[in-house]
C-alpha cells in the first residue's frame, strides 16, 4: 500500500513525464544494456547497434505505449494487480517474457527518471518510485505463479 506522501511524490512526476521521450528512451536502453531482451523484438527491424536501436522507431513507438500503459498504475495505486491482469495473461500465455525483464524495464527506467529530473528526484520521491516499479513488475508477473 502506498502512503499519501508516496502517492504524492509519484503523481507529482508523473505529471510531468513525456511518456514519448521517457518511454522510448527507456525501452531503448533495455534493449542496448540488456541484449537478450531483443530476441522479444525480433520484429522491430534494425536492432544492429545501440545507435540503431536509439533511433528505430518501432522501439520507441512500443516505448511510450508501455510507458504510456505503466501510467495506468499511476492512476489506480490501489488497485495495481487488478489493473494488469490482462496484459500479465498476454505477456505469460501469449508473448513467454521472462518476469524477471519486468524488473530490468524498471530498473532502466528507474536510471532514466534520475538523470532526467536530477535534484528534483530526491531519495524520497526515488523510495516511492521504486515502490511503485516493483509493485508494476510484480502484477505482470502474478499471471506466472
Ligand atoms: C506488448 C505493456 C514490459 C515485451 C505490450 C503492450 C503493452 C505492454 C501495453 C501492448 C499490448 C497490446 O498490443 O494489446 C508493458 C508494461 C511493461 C512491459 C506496462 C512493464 C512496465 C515488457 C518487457 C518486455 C515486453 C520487459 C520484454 C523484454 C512485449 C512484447 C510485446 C509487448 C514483445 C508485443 C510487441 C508487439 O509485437 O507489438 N506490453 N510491457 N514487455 N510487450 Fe510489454
Amino acid at each position: 500500500d502506498f502512503t499519501q506522501e508516496e502517492k504524492q511524490f509519484i503523481v507529482n512526476l508523473w505529471s510531468k513525464i513525456d511518456v514519448g521521450q521517457i518511454g522510448g528512451e527507456a525501452l531503448a536502453r533495455l534493449l542496448i544494456v540488456y541484449p537478450w531482451t531483443q530476441r522479444f523484438f525480433s520484429s522491430f527491424g534494425n536492432l544492429s547497434s545501440a545507435s540503431a536501436i536509439l533511433h528505430n522507431p518501432k522501439v520507441l513507438a512500443h516505448g511510450k505505449k508501455v510507458l504510456t500503459s505503466f501510467g495506468d498504475a499511476v492512476k489506480n495505486l490501489d488497485h495495481i494487480n487488478e489493473t494488469f491482469a490482462h496484459l500479465s495473461e498476454l505477456h505469460c500465455d501469449k508473448l513467454h517474457v521472462d518476469p524477471e525483464n519486468f524488473k530490468l524495464l524498471g530498473l532502466v527506467l528507474i536510471i532514466i527518471l534520475a538523470l532526467h529530473f536530477g535534484k528534483e528526484f530526491t531519495p524520497a520521491s526515488q523510495a516511492a518510485w521504486q515502490k511503485l516499479i516493483n509493485a508494476v513488475a510484480h502484477a505482470l508477473s502474478l499471471r506466472y505463479h
